[in-house]
C-alpha cells in the first residue's frame, strides 16, 4: 500500500483507504477501482494524494541530499519576499517553508523579468497624478463587445450552453486559449477536448463563461510596451493565482469556484491600468520600490496616491462587471473589509503562494501584507498547503505556455 499522487495514478488502481474531503465527507470508498471520472472528482475536491493497494511509497517523498549553500541563497530570497509580513504566523510560516522547498527543487524559478531601458523620472507629482485620475474614467476603454456579451450571459439565469458557445466561437483566439486551458493538467481530462460545446458539457457553462470573461479582459492589456512592464509575466501571475485560488476554494468546500477563478485572474489587473495610462508614474513606483525595499503597494499608496487595487475597481465598475468580482479585486489586500471576506481571503492566500513559488511576476517584489482576521474564517488547514503547492507546481508549465505565446 502506498500514498500516491492522483496525477500519477492510472485507471484500475484500487483504493486502499476511503477518501474524504476537508469536511470529512466520504468521496470514495475503500476498495473502489478508480476510473477517469474519479480522478476529476478527487481534483475538484482538492484531494491530490490517495492510498492505493500494491504501491510503494513514491520516490519523491524520499529525502534528497541538501545543498547547504544553495539553501542559504534560496532562504534569503524567500525571506526578502516575505519581509513585510509576520512569518511566525502558522499559515505564512508553512507557505515560506513550501516556497523554499519548491525553489530548491525547481532552480528554474525565474527572477523578476528585466524591462527594456526607459528614462525613469526621479520624481512624479502626486497632485498631477490625482488630477489625471479624475480624467481617467473618460480615458478607460469602452467595454469590449465580447466582455459585454459574456457579462450578459453571466447575468441572465435563462442563458443556455448554446448562447455561451455562440459568443465564444466568435473569437478564434479566445476559443483556442480556452481549449488549451480545458485540455491542460489543471482540469485533468485524459481525452482531448476539441470543441467549445464539449468543453461546456464537461466543465459547465458557468465555469467556461467566467474563464472566457477573465481571458478576454486580460488580453485587452497585452499591448503595453515592455519598457513599462512585462505583461505576459503579470498575466502568468494572475492566471496562476486564479488556478491556486480555485483549488483552495474546492478544498475549503466553497461554492462558486468559477467566481474564485476569474477573481484570481483579474486581481492585479489594476496594475496594467496603471501601466497603460500612467507609464511614467508606474516606472517611478517600480524604481522607488526597488530602492526603498518597501512593497510596491505601499509605494503606490504613499507616493502615487492611488493603488492598483483602486485602478482595478474603477475599470471593473466602468465595465459593469458583477459586483462580487469588483469586490474581490478591490479587497484582495484587505480581505476582512470585504463584503465577502472568505473569497478575498482565499485570493490573498493564493497570491501569497504564487509570490512564494515565483510563478510569473506582478511587478511587486514582496508579499505586501497579510490579513489574519479574514484568514481565520477559511476552513482550509495549513496541512493541506503541501498538496496544493504540489498541484500548482505541476501546472506551472500551463501558466507559462498560455501567457507567453507569440
Ligand atoms: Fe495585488
Ligand atoms: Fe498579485
Amino acid at each position: 500500500m502506498g500514498l500516491v499522487k492522483v496525477d500519477k495514478l492510472t485507471p484500475g488502481a484500487v483504493l486502499a483507504e476511503e477518501v474524504r474531503d476537508a469536511n470529512a465527507r466520504l468521496l470514495l470508498s475503500k476498495g473502489q477501482a478508480l476510473e477517469d471520472k474519479h480522478f476529476r472528482i478527487l481534483k475538484m475536491w482538492g484531494v491530490f494524494e490517495v492510498h492505493v493497494q500494491g504501491e510503494d511509497a513514491p520516490t519523491e517523498n524520499r529525502p534528497e541530499p541538501i545543498d547547504g549553500e544553495r539553501l542559504a541563497v534560496v532562504a534569503g530570497e524567500v525571506g526578502e519576499i516575505f519581509g513585510a509580513v509576520d512569518i511566525s504566523h502558522p499559515a505564512v510560516k508553512e507557505v515560506v517553508r513550501l516556497s523554499i522547498a519548491h525553489r530548491m527543487k525547481h532552480p528554474q524559478v525565474q527572477p523578476r523579468p528585466a524591462l527594456r531601458p526607459m528614462a525613469v523620472p526621479t520624481a512624479v507629482s502626486r497632485r498631477e497624478m490625482l488630477a489625471k485620475l479624475d480624467r481617467l474614467d473618460v480615458q478607460l476603454p469602452e467595454v469590449p463587445s465580447l466582455v459585454y456579451e459574456l457579462n450578459e450571459i453571466i447575468a441572465d439565469p435563462m442563458s443556455s450552453a448554446g448562447d455561451v458557445a455562440q459568443v465564444v466561437n466568435k473569437s478564434p483566439s479566445l476559443t483556442a486559449t480556452l481549449l488549451k486551458i480545458v485540455n491542460s493538467a489543471f482540469f485533468g481530462f485524459r481525452s482531448k477536448i476539441d470543441s467549445i460545446p464539449r468543453a461546456i458539457m464537461l466543465i459547465g457553462s458557468k465555469e467556461l463563461t467566467s474563464l472566457a470573461l477573465g481571458i478576454t479582459i486580460m488580453e485587452t492589456f497585452r499591448t503595453i510596451p515592455r519598457e513599462v512592464i512585462d505583461v505576459a509575466s503579470l498575466l502568468e501571475h494572475n492566471l496562476a493565482c486564479g488556478m491556486v485560488a480555485r483549488i483552495m476554494a474546492a478544498h475549503g468546500n466553497m461554492i462558486h469556484t468559477e467566481q474564485v477563478f476569474v477573481s484570481g485572474m483579474l486581481h492585479d489587473i489594476g496594475r496594467l491600468v496603471l501601466c497603460k495610462y500612467f507609464p511614467q508614474n508606474a516606472r517611478y513606483a517600480f524604481a522607488a520600490a526597488d530602492q526603498s525595499g518597501d512593497s510596491l503597494l505601499t509605494i503606490e499608496r504613499n507616493m502615487l496616491g492611488c493603488s492598483h487595487v483602486q485602478m482595478g475597481k474603477r475599470l471593473l465598475r466602468k465595465w459593469k462587471l458583477p459586483y462580487a468580482l469588483e469586490n474581490s479585486v478591490a479587497f484582495h489586500h484587505q480581505p476582512s473589509a470585504s463584503p465577502d471576506p472568505e473569497m478575498a481571503a482565499v485570493l490573498q492566500m493564493a497570491d501569497m503562494i504564487v509570490h512564494g513559488m515565483g510563478i510569473g511576476h506582478s511587478g511587486e517584489n514582496k508579499v505586501p501584507c497579510f490579513d489574519d482576521r479574514a484568514w481565520q474564517r477559511i476552513n482550509i488547514p495549513v496541512s493541506a498547503f503541501q498538496a496544493l503547492v504540489h498541484q500548482a507546481a505541476h501546472q506551472v508549465g500551463t501558466f507559462r505556455d498560455l501567457m507567453r505565446r507569440s
